[in-house]
């Protein structure tokens, strides 16, 4: 799938996507929510927040951007932020392939049902590793194929079909973080069907000196 077609797909799905996959994988965006370990004060980008189903559930002593490649899933997003009164929180329209942010400004990434629907699952993941800080913390909430052969052919074939309702179902995660600086520190099988797994890492990159003038600016919206 190109980015044209991601926007495609979910522009179409912004008016009932609550409706379809919200009470659905809400445990499973609050499990992964939790695994992010957060304290007060912490940075946290979420890629790809689509409807922002997962903004209520972030504490309210963190700072919270949202970003996602399309406007109608953002409008969604943004009423939400307003219904709830959610003012730690804030959006912008970026292509997770090419962030706007500098190197190390959040303290925690999370990308929730994302990698899948992404045309370049490698390029965001080094997006998500380069802003954020070393130390900190990425989870991804996905659907990863499986080692078992058979699954792994069913899950090839019905691939095109998946990508026409808008993500790949034969990603691996071995490729996905192969020689990458990231280190799993919990890989949990989640519902429904135990068919996604949420996948805990710790960012290993190299220190180097981070500002806060960035993140301020953001913020001054
Ligand atoms: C399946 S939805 C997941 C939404 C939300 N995270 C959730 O838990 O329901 C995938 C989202 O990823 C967004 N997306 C896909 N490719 C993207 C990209 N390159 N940059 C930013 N967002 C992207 C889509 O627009 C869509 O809103």
């Amino acid at each position: 799938m190109d980015t044209e077609k991601v926007t495609k797909v979910y522009s179409v799905y912004s008016g009932f996507y609550d409706l379809l996959f919200g009470k659905i994988f809400h445990h499973s965006r609050a499990a992964a929510i939790d695994l992010l370990g957060l304290k007060s004060g912490d940075r946290v980008l979420e890629v790809g927040v689509g409807t922002g189903l997962s903004l209520p559930l972030y504490p309210r002593n963190c700072s919270i951007i949202g970003i996602d490649l399309t406007g109608p899933m953002l409008e969604q997003g943004a009423k939400k932020i307003k219904k709830l009164g959610l003012d730690h929180v804030y959006l912008q329209q970026m292509d997770a392939t090419h962030m706007a942010f500098r190197d190390n400004l959040f303290d925690a990434v999370v990308a929730a049902y994302v990698m899948s629907t992404v045309p370049r699952p490698r390029a965001v993941l080094a997006e998500m590793i380069r802003v954020c800080r070393p130390g900190g913390r990425i989870v991804l909430l996905n659907h990863f194929c499986n080692g078992n052969r058979l699954v792994s052919r069913v899950e090839k074939t019905i691939s095109p079909l998946c990508t026409w309702i808008g993500f790949r179902s034969d990603l691996s995660l071995e490729s996905l973080l192969d020689e990458t600086c990231l280190d799993i520190e919990q890989n949990l099988k989640v519902n429904p069907f135990n068919y996604w797994h949420i996948v805990q890492c710790v960012n290993r990159k190299p220190t180097n000196g981070a500002s806060n003038q960035e993140w301020t600016a953001l913020n001054s919206h």
